[in-house]
């Protein structure tokens, strides 16, 4: 048997006509969805990031703001930047990109967004809805994560998911979006015995822990759905995940590709989140 690829570039590229024509209808009625994003330092890959979320909204009808301060600022700073683009009426959603410099304290950063405007979903009040199955901006990765499995068309109620990881922004709200959906589900994590037989119990299984060959054919029962969060390079520097695609593709019933299957789609879901947050903001 070999999977059937689940095409995160395609499935981007749906939802984000839909959020075009959606914030084009907004704008349309004076009420551009915004997003502010507030880059510090100089680090390389986030400097890409941003621009990728920055260069998405233009694509998409949607309003965006970019903040880019030296290393040099202060957490005072900081907060004050982020406590005006709360008060902001253009701005519906708001980020500050990770990791911060290690002088300023990143909690108390990602505390002092407005909830409403959380769209990354990391703070403390954004987890706690999760948690609570209340309604709220959902972490973009696992979000999207979710929308991959669901366009396979397999039913997630009663099935049995393992995720590997245990991070806040993936692991974690993975673990609790797939409960919300009845799934059954374990948490596998670095210290984790033997992954293999709790993997091989799994009718979906979320590779998340940034480490390549973690899911290798052997640990797959034939036909589960396999979401590969990983984004690592093998030794000739080639982009992998952390599922050994060649292999486990020969199992699986279905394969997200790295790339090209989970990356695609987090910007994808903060464009969503921030349509979502403008919406509620108008409503
Ligand atoms: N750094 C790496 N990924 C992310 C992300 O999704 N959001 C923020 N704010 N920082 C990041």
């Amino acid at each position: 048997m070999t999977a059937t690829l689940i095409d995160g570039t395609a499935l981007s590229k749906t939802l984000r006509a839909d959020v075009g024509d959606r914030a084009r209808a907004m704008s349309g009625a004076g009420r551009q969805p915004g997003l502010a994003v507030i880059l510090v330092g100089d680090d390389p890959a986030s400097a890409v990031y941003v621009r990728n979320k920055v260069k998405a909204c233009a694509e998409h009808g949607l309003h965006s703001v970019l903040e880019n301060y030296p290393a040099s600022l202060t957490q005072t700073e900081l907060l004050a930047r982020v406590a005006a683009l709360n008060t902001d009426a253009c701005i519906h959603g708001l980020l500050v990109q990770m990791p911060l410099p290690p002088h300023i304290d990143a909690q108390a950063v990602i505390a002092a967004i407005d909830p409403r405007k959380d769209v990354d979903g990391f703070s403390v009040h954004s987890a706690g809805q999760l948690m609570t199955g209340l309604p709220g901006l959902r972490p973009a990765t696992p979000y999207g994560c979710m929308k991959l499995i669901e366009s396979t068309g397999m039913a997630i109620k009663g099935k049995h998911a393992v995720v590997i990881g245990r991070s806040n922004t993936v692991g974690k709200p993975m673990a609790l979006l797939l409960l919300q959906a009845n799934a059954t589900v374990t948490v596998c994590h670095s210290a984790t015995p033997d992954l293999g037989q709790h993997t091989r119990q799994a009718d979906i299984v979320v590779a998340a822990v940034g480490r390549r060959n973690t899911l290798t054919a052997d640990m797959v029962k034939p036909g589960a759905v396999v979401i590969d969060v990983g984004m690592n390079r093998n030794d000739q520097g080639k982009l992998c995940g952390d599922v050994d695609f060649d292999g486990v593709r020969e199992v699986a019933g279905w394969i997200t590709p790295v790339p090209g299957g989970v990356g695609p789609m987090t910007i994808t879901m903060l464009l969503v989140n921030t349509l979502q947050a403008a919406l509620h903001a108008a409503s």
